[in-house]
């Protein structure tokens, strides 16, 4: 999968694949996200709720911690698909921006209303944001 040029209808499958594996029975509002790497490689994750509902984890936090703990060489996030098959467009919420921060993420790509990929920079998305040089 060529990086400059990433094939993000592939990685968007990726990510509704990951959302038909949900583990929402507390909101039933299900979630799935893929990062595409700088490497070119796809990691997926779901939402996964817990019985106190205050832990539940974002979609794309779980494919961003296992991008994170499966090739320390290649950690930085090109772009992140999200998708929910209960709202259009999922955004990704405030928590996870900031830890998508942490990887470098460059762009976010969402599905509107009728299934087309909308695209934003992700400095769009958390601007003036802190990260790992503002230490
Ligand atoms: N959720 C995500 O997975 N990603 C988001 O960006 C927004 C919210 C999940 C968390 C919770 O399991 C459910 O959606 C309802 O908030």
């Amino acid at each position: 999968m060529s990086v400059d040029r990433p094939n993000v209808s592939e990685v968007m499958r990726v990510a509704r694949e990951a959302a038909g594996r949900a583990y929402a029975p507390y909101s039933d509002f299900h979630v799935g996200a893929a990062v595409l790497t700088t490497g070119g490689k796809v990691y997926g994750g779901s939402n996964v709720e817990n019985a106190s509902y205050g832990l539940a984890i974002c979609a794309e936090r779980n494919a961003a911690t296992t991008m994170a703990g499966t090739d320390p060489q290649d950690r930085k996030i090109r772009l992140v698909a999200i998708h929910s098959p209960d709202t259009a467009p999922c955004f990704p919420c405030g928590a996870c921006r900031q830890f998508l921060r942490e990887f470098d993420c460059e762009e976010v790509v969402v599905e509107g209303a009728n299934g087309e990929l909308l695209s934003y920079p992700f400095k769009e998305m958390l601007p003036n944001s802190f990260g790992p040089e503002s230490l």
